[in-house]
């Protein structure tokens, strides 16, 4: 395994919930992905990132830790832990865990500790207990919203029974807030990262990597209406405070004492690609998510600019830049890429929305995008489900809902249930393969019988052959590790690029494209129109 393998790696986010169920419970877990790790060799990917699997009350989809060294019995034991991951290794595939620093879960024997004892005490201190405003101290210390709605603190009840002081929640109000201006807090994370690096993972996918550290005195503030439910405009108290980096200047010190090539990969949800580009400076995290990239419109102009400026922005701090389409917190790539109206991320999409997507427009940009997107040099991570092309389960029942935002708004924000659905293995088993016994956490979308593995795997043209095409290429012609320089002049609505031997071209305008004499294409995103390219379309060619 190459050192510095994180620059040019492809990660594919494993979401435990929804990847593969062993025990038939209909929540998939670390024993399924074991079992199905080889689909993922086959497919070609460097890395899996798995969403936390750590013990739970799953209010969040496990992004509630209540012990961060241990495996939630959702998921299985320590053991199913060290068996997927030899497995993982084995097949040489590194393997990197989830971390959520920012907040626990309220039922951390931290946080029921906080609640037992008095204000003031070590026990509060650990998390951000304050004092509320107004005479009775009965309105929250300060104006700040929860990104999954309503507001982000929550007054608890002292031991005597009156109204006493207030937690911070950023998100729902089982998930408080650490204070990490406290020492203790901070040595109990470096055990965290040492207990997961000692059993052997390759690195962390840190949680709300911009959020750890909140501004003096907690000032009031709010986000413009249409923001993101993530980001804000700058300066948001409790967002990239400049005290956070510390924490992972500490952390790379702490990974530095480990063999191998061990890597942080920050989730900061920041506007732009320079302010992102911040976490990874050379004495701090390894990559960081460009979300800017993700958050960009199918548009050659956009992208261009996206591109160039991730490129220059990461460069500078020298690191790779990442390229990132799909998540388990964005409507999917297949259908955000048709949507007629406009869904700030974390709304979601339901079957009230307005502007309903078109299925095949939307895989067919999809796939497109894809073939744009793993040409880009750096560090690609894809979703669990997009090699199938998957779109996102729109028609969900209310009663299946189980996103916090969901409940938070009573409705208003579908949220992201809709990208969380259990994936697909062979068409005709129970849950599409997912478990023996039909279970599903979510109910699977009857038409995705046709989104199957089994049904793609080895059928030319299939969504699944083209992902595979594209990860071989990519590493064969080291592809990743090249520059990138862009072919002027091209028409408007077009994106054309080399990256080494390769030529990547994009055609987003009505008029097929021709591509130059002699052009031998590699692989494209969907059928050519006589030798040229089409509407919505992307080849890579030797020209
Ligand atoms: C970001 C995670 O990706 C998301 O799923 C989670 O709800 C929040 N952080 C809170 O941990």
């Amino acid at each position: 395994m190459n050192s510095q393998w994180w620059r040019s790696a492809v990660i594919y986010q494993i979401y435990p919930r929804s990847f593969a169920d062993a025990s038939g419970d209909g929540v998939g877990d670390l024993e399924g992905i074991t079992a199905r790790l080889t689909s993922l060799r086959d497919l070609g990917v460097d890395v899996v990132w798995l969403s936390p699997f750590m013990t739970s009350p799953q209010k969040d989809a496990g992004y509630d830790v209540t012990d961060y060294c241990d495996v939630d019995p959702l998921f299985g034991t320590l053991a199913d832990f060290d068996a997927m991951l030899a497995r993982a290794h084995e097949l040489g595939i590194r393997v990197i865990v989830d971390l959520v620093p920012n907040h626990s879960s309220d039922q951390h024997v931290w946080f029921q500790e906080a609640l037992a004892s008095v204000p003031g005490s070590r026990e509060r201190g650990r998390y951000m207990f304050r004092e509320g405003r107004g005479e009775d101290g009965s309105l929250p210390p300060n104006n700040w919203q929860s990104i999954f709605g309503g507001p982000a603190w929550t007054r608890v009840t002292e031991k005597d029974g009156a109204p006493g002081e207030w937690y911070l929640h950023l998100f729902d109000s089982s998930q408080p807030d650490f204070d990490w201006s406290n020492e203790e807090v901070r040595e109990e994370f470096r055990r965290v990262l040492r207990f997961w690096l000692d059993r052997g993972v390759d690195g962390f996918r840190v949680d709300v990597a911009h959020g750890l550290v909140k501004q003096e005195g907690l000032p009031d503030y709010t986000p413009p209406e249409d923001a993101d439910s993530m980001g804000g405009v700058e300066p948001v108290p409790y967002w990239g405070q400049e005290g956070v980096h510390d924490v992972y200047r500490d952390w790379r010190k702490l990974l530095e004492t480990y063999d191998g090539d061990r890597v942080l990969c920050a989730e900061a949800w920041l506007p732009t690609v320079d302010e992102i580009a911040q976490w990874v400076r050379p004495d701090e995290m390894h990559q960081a998510f460009n979300f800017e990239y993700l958050m960009s419109d199918w548009d050659p102009a956009v992208l261009r600019t996206v591109i160039t400026e991730s490129l220059r922005a990461f460069h500078a701090v020298g690191a790779p830049s990442t390229w990132v389409l799909s998540n388990h917190d964005v409507i999917r790539h297949a259908t955000r890429l048709s949507l007629a109206a406009d869904f700030p991320q974390g709304h979601g999409i339901g079957p009230r929305s307005p502007g309903r997507p078109d299925q095949g427009e939307g895989l067919h940009r999809a796939r497109a995008a894809t073939a744009v997107m793993l040409a880009l040099p750096g560090s690609a991570y894809l979703y669990q489900g997009e090699e199938l092309g998957l779109p996102e389960a729109i028609d969900l029942p209310d009663e299946a809902r189980q996103d916090p935002t969901w409940f938070r708004l009573k409705g208003e924000r579908y949220g992201r249930d809709g990208c969380r659905v259990p994936i697909p293995w062979e068409s005709d088993r129970p849950a599409f393969g997912f478990s023996e016994t039909g279970a599903s956490w979510l109910p699977q979308p009857d038409d995705w019988a046709a989104f199957a593995r089994d049904q793609q795997s080895g059928l030319a043209g299939s969504t699944l052959e083209l992902y595979r095409e594209l990860l071989r290429l990519r590493r064969d012609l080291g592809v990743a590790t090249s520059e990138l320089k862009w072919i002027d002049p091209m028409p408007d609505d077009a994106l054309a690029f080399r990256v080494g031997e390769v030529s990547v071209v994009a055609n987003f305008g009505a008029d097929p494209l021709a591509l130059p004499d002699g052009a031998e294409v590699l692989v494209a995103s969907g059928a050519l129109d006589d030798g040229r390219v089409p509407y919505d379309t992307t080849v890579w060619a030797r020209m």
